[in-house]
């Protein structure tokens, strides 16, 4: 019996994960979006990985630069999450975040932490593309706090 998308997505989703933005900057400025699908990947040489639906304009925009950052939501960042989840113009995103470029990549001030990453390979998977991303620099704030949290398809601010 084939397994039904939703029946994928709602065991998967009792995986609670963090939410980061993954960000990168190109000729017509920065562009971003909310993601869950992120891991470390190795430490020798330093890599970690991010999940891209095909369809994701920050995709494209990735494959031009050839780099890209990774942003650590803060718990108060629920509203910035589901604007970077949204379709709108790109500028109109960055409206909602402050940020600055460093090596080259957009990062977000007030993230938790921030990676920037060198594309190291781009793999195909399914409907989606897994980026490799070899880190060339990290930040991680001094202001610790709680993460945003997405468990069962919701955006949380803790898990139930
Ligand atoms: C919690 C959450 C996690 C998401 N994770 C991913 C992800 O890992 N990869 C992805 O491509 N899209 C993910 N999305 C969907 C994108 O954020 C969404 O498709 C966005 O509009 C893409 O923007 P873009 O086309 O400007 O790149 C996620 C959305 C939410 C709300």
């Amino acid at each position: 019996m084939p397994i039904d998308p939703r029946d994928f997505r709602d065991a998967m989703g009792r995986f609670a994960t963090g939410v980061a933005i993954v960000t990168c900057d190109g000729p017509n400025g920065p562009s971003g979006l909310t993601t869950n699908a992120i891991s470390s990947l190795s430490l020798d040489p330093l890599l970690l990985l991010v999940c891209f639906d095909n369809t994701s304009r920050t995709l494209d925009a990735v494959k031009r630069s050839g780099r890209f950052a990774v942003n650590m939501l803060r718990a108060e960042h629920e509203e910035l999450a589901s604007t970077f989840a949204s379709k709108r113009e790109q500028h109109e995103k960055f409206e909602v975040a402050t940020h600055r470029i460093e090596h080259g990549v957009p990062v977000l001030d007030d993230a938790l932490s921030w990676l920037a990453c060198d594309v190291h390979d781009l793999l195909p998977g399914g409907d989606h593309t897994i980026g490799v991303g070899r880190v060339t620099q990290t930040w991680t704030s001094p202001q610790d706090g709680p993460p945003l949290i997405f468990y069962s398809g919701m955006l949380r601010q803790t898990v139930p």
